[in-house]
Formats: structure tokens, C-alpha cells, sequence
């Protein structure tokens, strides 16, 4: 290999050697730490691509500047600029620039993709008791919304205190979150009890009725389910019922691929249909995984309601393992000691992950007089948009803030 050896403005990052070895078409690193990188050349020909930069090279009609073969790249000269290598690529006469932290930071061995990986914080009912709530008055502050932020990342749960009981104040409070997506129900739903006669085209959705609600994710028959949900109470049940309660689906999808992996298995790899026809409104119809994982195996998301599950449209073998493998997750799911249960108070919101956290809600008694909630949902990538942002301007930079966490929308 050819040898060259350059420094570094930052210290976590300062390389004791770097060369290239044409053959392999390897540049490799060794960091101080001890760390090695490998980086292919047609990886970091690539860089003229980079997000951050756009196409800044690009003019007339020279649209797709890669080599038609990947080990077509050859590597003319590799050069020191200060705190960057810039690389000569003598097959197409072209320069491209590295920025060292750039690089040790998007080192693409398995140790180092590994440790981006942000890891979902699992946890039981029992364990929600202990989570901080958080002040609405404090979401103006930068540094408590990203707290916020991360928690809903990590937990996919967070809990808030005090949101003023005016109407609408949760769309007030949304734009900290991203922008209010709109479905046919328009974009705040109410969540208030009414009279069978006047339910009007809601009747069948189990927020306006004041029966018990099995934990469920919302709107899983649409392809891109509903993301983050901001949920806040104006009114609960007078009588002291209506408790709402929220469960960890990860953490059920990850004790079912312990307790039966080929339950795990089939709900991982087989997508199921979702449906919603309950009035003329509604003809949606999905076909999705009721968990997805990603690359790595990890689960990002669940999609699960009893109540849009029709009959399962799948070839005849595989029906009965599809209702054993579903009634294992139900079971999970529902588990007494998964579930986090409370009676909101007027001024508490409940901001979740639907792509994660399944609600339900316990029956109350609708004579008792009027429980209200107010509910608005944020695409997923619109807070993870936020979340990063924000992680910029409090400088609490972490490469796992970097990573894309597609939730329910996994392909693995
Ligand atoms: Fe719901």
C-alpha cells in the first residue's frame, strides 16, 4: 500500500497512517483509538453526491458521473488539505474532498454501523410510572424539546404537564413538532363521546363510543400509518373513568421472538391486509408487516388493531399460521404488566410514536357527562427532520440522531 500520513484539527480523529492500495481499491485509516476504516473507492468517488453538497459539479447533460463498473475507479493521487484528504480519481479526471471527521464518523465497517445504530429502550408498564414529565410552558426552551424529543426516539412515549385546556391548544403546541398532517378526518380530531344517532359517519370508530378499547395502533390500513400523536386531554370522564393506557409494542414484538421465533418469524415476513370500510368515506385498504424490522433485525415498528384486521388474504397453508402467530402477539400485547394505565387530568398530552406505543382506553360512563381529547398526528420524518435540527442547535450531536429509523415503514 501507499503511505501517507496527515493530521487532523480534531483530536477523536487525528489518523497515525493512511494508504491505498489499487488492487483491493481500499483506502484505509488507522485512527489513533486503534480503529482501522476501510473505505472502497467507489464509496468515496461517491462524494460528489454528498447530501449536504447537492450537485454542485454537475452542468449540462453529465447526469450520472459514476463508473459503469464499481472496480472501474483508479485512484491517480491522494493529497493532504488541512484537515481533509482530497483524492485524484484518474479514470474520469475528477477530485474529490473528505473531510476526516466525515469519514471516521461514516466509517462503514460492521463495528462502526453497529454503534450508530440508535437502540429502542424497551420498558414495562411499571417502568412508565418513572418517566419525567415533562412542562408545556418549558417547550419553548430548545434544550427540554430535544429531552423530549430523544425520549419519544428512545421510549417512543413522553409525557406532558399543564398544556393550557383552551381548545385547539394542541396545534398550537404542534408546530414545535413538525407539520400537522391531514387525513379525511381533517387535522385535529376530537375525541368525544356521543350518542349512536349522532355519530354521524364516524359511527364504528371506537373514539367516539365510550366502551373499552383493546391496545391498538391508529390508522395501520393506510400504507404510511400515522407517526408521532400529540393526544390532550380538555376533559376526562367526570365519573373517573376513560383511563387511557399506552403499551410498548417493540418491547411485545421483541418478547414473542423470544417466547415463539416462528410467530416472530411469519409477522416479520408476511404482510397482512389492513382495512377501514366502516362508512362511505372509507374504502382503505394496505397490505403491511405487523412488525418491521430493519437491516440489522432490530424492531423499528408494529401495525396492530383488531378492528382493521380482516380475514387474512393469504395462500390457504399459511392462514392457520398467520391467526396462531397473531394471537401470540395479541397476547403479548395485551399482557397486564406491558401496560401503563392513567385517567389523563385536563392540561396532560400523551405524545407517542403510533408506529411503536399501541393506546387503549378503558370503558366510561358517557351519561356522567362530557370526556374530551384532542388528538393531532406528525409525520414520522417530519420530527425526526425536528429532532435533528434541534440536536444541531443544543450541540448535543450524536451519530445516532444521524440514522434513519423508518418505524412501521421498515423494509428490512
Ligand atoms: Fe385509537
Amino acid at each position: 500500500m501507499a503511505q501517507a500520513h496527515l493530521e487532523s484539527s480534531d483530536p477523536r480523529y487525528v489518523p497515525t497512517s493512511i494508504a491505498h492500495d489499487q488492487a483491493s481499491r481500499i483506502v484505509e485509516i488507522t485512527w489513533t483509538d486503534g480503529h482501522i476504516s476501510h473505505f472502497p473507492f467507489i464509496w468515496l468517488r461517491h462524494f460528489t453526491f454528498l447530501p449536504s453538497l447537492g450537485r454542485p459539479d454537475q452542468s449540462g447533460d453529465d447526469w450520472c458521473q459514476l463508473p459503469e463498473e464499481p472496480g472501474a475507479a483508479i485512484l491517480g493521487s491522494l493529497m493532504s488539505e488541512s484537515s481533509a484528504i482530497a483524492i485524484h480519481w484518474s479514470h474520469d479526471d475528477s477530485t474529490t474532498r473528505h473531510d476526516l471527521v466525515w469519514l471516521r464518523d461514516n466509517c462503514p465497517s460492521a463495528k462502526a454501523r453497529l454503534a450508530r445504530q440508535p437502540k429502542p429502550n424497551l420498558w414495562a408498564g411499571r417502568d412508565a410510572q418513572d418517566f419525567d414529565w415533562f412542562e408545556a410552558a418549558d417547550l419553548d426552551d430548545p434544550v427540554t424539546r430535544f429531552d423530549l424529543f430523544q425520549q419519544v426516539r428512545d421510549y417512543g412515549l413522553a409525557l406532558v404537564r399543564n398544556v393550557s385546556v383552551e381548545p385547539g391548544s394542541v396545534m398550537k403546541l404542534a408546530h414545535h413538532f413538525g407539520p400537522v398532517r391531514e387525513t379525511h378526518h381533517g387535522t385535529l380530531f376530537d375525541i368525544r363521546s356521543l350518542p349512536q344517532d349522532r355519530q354521524g359517519p364516524r359511527v364504528g370508530i371506537g373514539a367516539t363510543a365510550s366502551n373499552s378499547q383493546a391496545p391498538h395502533t391508529d390508522e395501520g390500513f393506510r400504507h404510511a400509518t400515522l407517526g408521532i400523536m400529540l393526544f390532550h386531554c380538555l376533559k376526562p370522564d367526570p365519573s373517573g373513568g376513560g383511563a387511557s393506557m399506552f403499551c410498548d409494542g417493540i418491547a411485545a414484538a421483541e418478547a414473542l421472538r423470544d417466547s415463539d421465533p416462528e410467530a416472530f418469524e411469519f409477522l416479520t415476513t408476511t404482510p397482512l391486509i389492513w382495512a377501514a370500510e366502516r362508512n362511505p368515506e372509507e374504502r382503505f385498504r394496505t397490505r403491511a408487516l405487523a412488525i418491521a424490522t430493519d437491516g440489522a433485525g432490530v424492531v423499528r415498528g408494529v401495525r396492530v388493531a383488531d378492528r382493521t384486521l380482516p380475514p387474512v388474504d393469504l395462500d390457504e397453508d399459511q392462514i392457520e399460521p398467520a391467526y396462531r402467530a397473531l394471537r401470540l402477539f395479541f397476547a403479548e400485547l395485551y399482557a397486564p404488566n406491558r401496560i401503563f394505565e392513567r385517567v389523563l387530568a385536563p392540561g396532560d398530552m400523551a405524545v407517542f410514536d403510533n408506529q411503536r406505543v399501541l393506546h387503549a382506553r378503558r370503558a366510561f360512563d358517557r351519561e356522567a357527562g362530557e370526556r374530551h381529547i384532542q388528538q393531532v398526528s406528525i409525520e414520522r420524518d417530519e420530527f425526526h427532520n425536528r429532532f435533528r435540527q434541534l440536536a444541531e442547535q443544543v450541540g448535543r450531536f450524536d451519530l445516532s440522531n444521524w440514522e434513519p429509523d423508518a418505524g412501521a415503514l421498515c423494509q428490512s
